[in-house]
């Protein structure tokens, strides 16, 4: 998400980390800052100039004294809006400790409200600025960054990898890490420490890849990397062979393997804080009254493209636990039918952007028939996140690739989320019911990271298929939409006919279509209308198409129909389309590879729609 950098020992430290940041552009950010550590005083530089922070950074440092130690971050915001006060670098009260922070820090409200009642004067809306201060604290009575910041990291929850420095140590960084990444790494005396690759490629290519709950101190030439236990250890270190180019894809041949990758990782974000210890939903700017969500007797959700389709899944959930009636709609038709909206209605607006023109409008359609209004996006402060009644954040990070994959899935959990805190509010789930749905949501980071490990299975079968020209998706019940974003992803970076039906639809018409060379990829997960879709498939295989099952884990009757199968781990049937759509997305991918296009700029396509 966020981009961290941190050098010790470098006569061009400023120059180190501008040059790190600017590596790190690719990914898109909203703000950006340094500081650096001279003659004993920290001197910092912010600003919020979207994709130009980093160039606005550069003049903005032009005057600085040279500086042999500093750190850098570039802001992709989760927590407050993008703007100069909520850029890293974070201070102490008094001005003497600097801190980058890339990742999710849970118990920050409990956290700042204490610090707060001590004395100290917080002056952002970050999760990341109470680590700054529990620091300071911590320094009083320690004296010593080093275990000062070892024991701040006992009372946080959350995600992190952080970069440290204090006039009081001025050549010493300390860094840490649980969850996000971190990599540490030194060459012609200087250490340096990054989130990312690219960032530091350019100064040394041995980097040592910091574990979970390691913490490191960087000294000019120097590093030591120590266990939760604060005893040394011998890193983990790799030699990095790669381009700039193939470091910004982390080694991945583009970017939409990447994010593909990078599923479990937006799904674990998604969730993180948001289920407190008690098994209740915690949301963060969810500002619609519990009197406003039962008094709500119609739900509409409005979305264009793969959001259309995450919100088409949601709606399953949301009816069976909300009880409350929900329409989805493509934004673009859903403002010229007059739609019939008052104060009972919620318009939940899904799209990743946060920009999309015909989504936002939809948006503002809804508000201005009275509803209340929603949306559910990964980008902090977009239009549609300002302008709604209350937001919720997916947190997929930048997403690169113009075919949407991890914010789709991304979207999802955030809407089964919504849909069980409105269930909770409305009384319309039972306890165990409402338990075993947050396990469900629980299990699903490891069932998509163990889908994604089996994509040879994928590749296999469509180098099987790498011939055909028409390909149909069948689902039904959640794996509908599911079967319409595997068509849109096959479509949008493969050009090929794809189409996605409910399966029992294939008889009122598409099924005249079908006939030998075509191939028909049919979900058969755990679904109560499994059956229904296996005589769905004999209707096709019948007609000479060739079979694609997507199937549970040991399901060897259902995977015999098939010519061929893909297997994945069986989840309850509302999230099912969560990991089912992965080896869909993977599908898709090695046909547009196989036909050798580019499958993160694909043709006609631009990855926000900003026009009607
Ligand atoms: O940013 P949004 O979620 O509003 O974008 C909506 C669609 O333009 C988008 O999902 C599009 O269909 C993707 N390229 C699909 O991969």
């Amino acid at each position: 998400m966020c981009g961290i950098i941190g050098v010790t020992g470098a006569a061009d430290a400023l120059d180190v980390l501008l040059d790190g940041l600017e590596r790190l552009e690719y990914r898109g950010y909203d703000s950006a800052g340094v500081a650096l550590v001279n003659h004993g005083d920290v001197a910092r530089w912010r600003i919020a100039d979207g994709t130009h922070s980093v160039a606005s950074l550069r003049s903005l440092t032009g005057s600085a004294p040279p500086a042999q130690a500093g750190l850098g971050h570039t802001r992709w915001a989760t927590h407050g809006q993008p703007n100069e006060a909520n850029a890293h670098p974070h201070l102490d009260c008094g001005g003497n400790l600097a801190l980058v922070h890339n990742g999710i820090i849970e118990n920050h409200a409990e956290l700042a409200a204490g610090l707060i009642e001590r004395g100290h004067v917080l002056t952002s809306v970050t999760d990341s600025e109470v680590l700054a201060h529990l620091i300071e604290e911590l320094m009083e009575t320690t004296g010593s960054l080093l275990t000062s910041v070892q024991q701040a990291l006992l009372v946080v929850r959350g995600a992190f990898a952080i970069g440290v420095m204090s006039e009081t140590e001025p050549e010493l960084i300390v860094a840490a890490r649980r969850i996000s990444p971190l990599i540490v790494g030194r060459s012609q005396g200087a250490s340096y420490l990054a989130s990312d690759i690219p960032a530091i490629l350019e100064r040394t290519r041995d980097v040592v890849i910091v574990e979970d709950d390691q913490v490191v101190e960087l000294r000019p030439g120097s590093i030591i990397v120590r266990d939760r236990d604060g005893h040394e250890v011998v890193p983990r270190s790799m030699h990095i062979d790669w381009d700039i180019e193939a470091a910004q894809k982390d080694g991945f041949d583009d970017f939409m393997t990447k994010e593909i990758s990078e599923q479990p990782r937006a799904i674990a974000d998604t969730l993180r804080g948001r289920i407190s210890d008690e098994g209740c939903i915690v949301l963060d700017r969810f500002e619609l009254s519990d009197e406003r969500v039962r008094s709500t007797n119609k739900i509409v959700m409005v979305a264009c493209g793969s959001s259309f389709h995450a919100a088409l899944v949601a709606k399953y959930a949301f009816e069976r636990w909300t009880r409350i009636p929900v329409e989805v709609d493509i934004a673009s038709e859903f403002r010229y039918r007059d739609p019939v909206l008052d104060k009972q209605t919620l318009v939940i607006g899904v799209s990743q952007s946060g920009e999309s023109v015909d989504t936002l409008q939809a948006v503002r359609h809804g508000a201005d028939g009275g509803a209340a209004t929603m949306v559910v996006t990964n980008v902090v402060d977009s239009t549609m996140a300002r302008e709604a009644d209350a937001v919720l954040y997916t947190r997929a990070g930048p997403e690169i690739s113009v075919a949407s994959t991890k914010t789709v899935l991304a979207s999802i959990v955030a809407l089964q989320l919504l849909g069980l805190h409105l269930a909770r509010v409305r009384g319309s789930l039972d306890d165990a019911a409402f338990a075993a749905e947050i396990a469900a949501l629980g299990s699903l980071e490891a069932m998509v990271a163990d889908t994604i490990s089996r994509d040879e299975q994928t590749r296999t079968v469509a180098n099987a298929v790498m011939d055909a020209r028409d390909f149909f998706f069948l689902g039904r019940h959640a794996g509908y939409p599911t079967a319409l974003e595997g068509a849109l992803k096959l479509k949008e970076i493969s050009y090929l006919h794809a189409e996605g039906y409910p399966g029992g639809e294939l008889k009122h018409g598409p099924l005249a279509v079908i006939e030998p060379g075509c191939v028909v990829v049919a979900l058969a997960t755990g679904s109560p209308l499994k059956e229904k879709m296996l005589s769905n498939v004999a209707e096709v295989k019948s007609r000479g198409a060739t079979v694609i099952l997507v199937v549970d884990d040991g399901d060897e009757v259902a995977a015999a129909l098939g010519d061929y199968c893909i297997f994945v781990p069986a989840a309850p049937e509302l999230h099912a389309p969560v990991k089912d759509l992965v080896p869909l997305q993977q599908f898709a991918y090695h046909l547009a590879r196989g036909r050798g296009f580019n499958v993160d700029r694909p043709r006609n396509l631009a990855k926000t729609v900003t026009v009607e």
